[in-house]
């Protein structure tokens, strides 16, 4: 299909009052992926043009997030959708083909569904088609009303519709296919004559038809893609909704999922195939999970590439690296900027910050690894920290291979330590160990004989 013949409008103006939030409603997030970014996507499916958005007074945070995904078009005074689409016109003017408009709180349309929108619009010879479903609760929608012949009549405002008008259960889902010269040549026609004193854009489509233009309404089977998001309520719905088919194409892909309801993934999110999930777990952003990985209970993932066969419980791994046949948690915390090599075992309580870890290395409890590059196959032991800030800026410490790291060390960076070392429990290391060295850096142990029953006959004489 030609789509550079076909331009898309996304309304983006409204508050969102109903949403009660200091956040616009459009960068509000469905499975962790902000609203507008699925609204892009539909976009791009039909079209290889930029989207023309309609914004908002005030709406800097929506332009920061989408930079230049798309053309903007300010709508000062939100006078209705179809005074935002009118304020979008110049873009279209002088063009020829069809323009796609889209709600920016519809986010759970597929491209696939648009895209079928257009070539029935084009197939049909249709001057504009809206696309519609039935929904079991059409409270707040706008109704469509057909002829007698079932063909398209008008759309009635929920709010402009009579008690009988109410009970049609086809709604408007506020995405429609215009002819560009259609369009433009009836927007000016509307009147702000209705219960909400708004431009309706659903009355262009009445002033076609009078016209004697044809209409045609594409109705949907799944009412889930129409579902629109105004309120909290709303938002958590497209979220069920949106997480089942996530979780669904894993589960066709070879992914075994647990618990689909529980299990929270990012449309940005791959999947290895032989992959066990268990409850609980966040996957999020640009994150990849490798094949035969098994993710216990409670992880969070976030922007993150999980190597084959890694294991994972109750852990948190962000804009990191992970190599195969790691072993992660339980409660390690993995911070951005870390690559974990193969066979490494991070264990429990055990945090990791812009570091680097070697194959086979294993830092297996109560350590906290900050701005390290770590060899392979190093035992970093319990309780070691190493002490990357000096109260001003990070400094670095390299650990080289086979090292081996005693319990409670401290490694005050910036230091190094090389190859085949051996630094003694609770040594406090300051400065450079030699390749083969072993480093004890702690006070000589004392023993005063007879020291506690001494005491004791001393504290006894002073009671009496
Ligand atoms: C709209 C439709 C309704 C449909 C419903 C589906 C109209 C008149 N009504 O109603 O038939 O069933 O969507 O969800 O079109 N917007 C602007 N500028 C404005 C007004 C709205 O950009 O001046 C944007 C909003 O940000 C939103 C979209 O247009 O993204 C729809 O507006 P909204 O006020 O939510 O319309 P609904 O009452 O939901
Ligand atoms: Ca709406």
């Amino acid at each position: 299909m030609l789509s550079n013949d076909v331009y898309v409008i996304i309304m983006a103006a409204g508050e969102g009052t109903r949403m009660k939030s200091q956040l616009p409603k459009v960068l509000h997030r469905v499975c962790g992926r902000p609203m507008i970014d699925y609204v892009l996507e539909g976009a791009s499916v039909v079209s290889d043009n930029l989207p023309i958005l309609v914004i908002g007074h005030g709406s800097d945070e929506v332009v920061a997030h989408i930079g230049d995904r798309a053309l903007y078009v300010k709508q000062e005074e939100r006078l209705g959708t179809g005074h935002a689409v009118k304020m979008a016109a110049p873009y279209i003017e002088g063009k020829e083909g069809y323009v796609v408009i889209l709600a920016g709180d519809t986010p759970l349309v597929r491209g696939e569904t648009l895209k079928s929108m257009v070539e029935y619009t084009k197939d049909g010879n249709y001057s504009a088609v809206a696309l519609s479903a039935k929904v079991d609760d059409a409270t707040g929608y706008g109704r469509i009303i057909r002829t007698a012949n079932g063909d398209f009549d008008r759309i009635v405002e929920h709010r402009d519709a009579t008690q009988a008008e109410r009970r049609i259960n086809e709604i408007n889902a506020s995405m429609y296919c215009f002819r560009i010269d259609s369009l433009l040549s009836s927007l000016g026609s509307l009147s702000s004559d209705n219960a909400q004193g708004e431009y309706y854009l659903t009355d262009v489509l009445s002033i076609l038809k009078n016209r004697g233009e044809s209409i045609g309404i594409y109705c949907l089977d799944d009412y889930t893609e129409i579902l629109g998001v105004n309120t909290r309520k709303q938002l958590s719905d497209a979220d069920s909704i949106m997480r089942n088919r996530i979780n669904e194409y894993h589960m066709e892909n070879g992914v075994t999922i647990i618990d689909p309801q529980t299990t929270y993934i990012s449309p940005t999110v791959n999947i290895g195939q032989d992959t066990i999930i268990y409850p609980g777990n966040v996957l999020e952003g640009n994150t990849s999970i490798g094949k035969s990985c098994i993710l216990y209970s409670n992880n969070r993932i976030y922007d993150s590439t999980i190597g084959d066969e890694v294991t994972v419980e109750s852990s948190v791994i962000l804009e990191s690296t992970v190599g195969d046949g790691t072993n992660i948690g339980p409660f390690a915390y993995v911070r951005p900027g870390s690559a974990i090599g193969d066979n490494v075992k991070i264990g429990d309580f055990v945090e990791i910050k812009n570091s680097q870890i070697g194959a086979g290395t294993k830092i297996s409890h109560l350590s906290y690894v900050g701005d390290a590059t770590i060899g392979q196959n190093v035992n970093v032991g319990g309780g070691v920290i190493f002490v990357n800030y000096d109260g001003y800026v990070k400094h670095r410490t390299n650990v080289g291979d086979n090292a081996f790291i005693g319990c409670n060390v401290n490694l005050i960076a910036p230091v190094t330590v090389d190859d085949n070392t051996f630094i003694a429990a609770g040594s406090t290391i300051t400065e450079y160990v030699p390749e083969d060295a072993l480093a004890i850096a702690r006070s000589k142990q004392i023993n005063k004989e007879g020291w506690v029953s001494k005491r004791r006959e001393k504290k006894a004489q002073e009671k009496d």
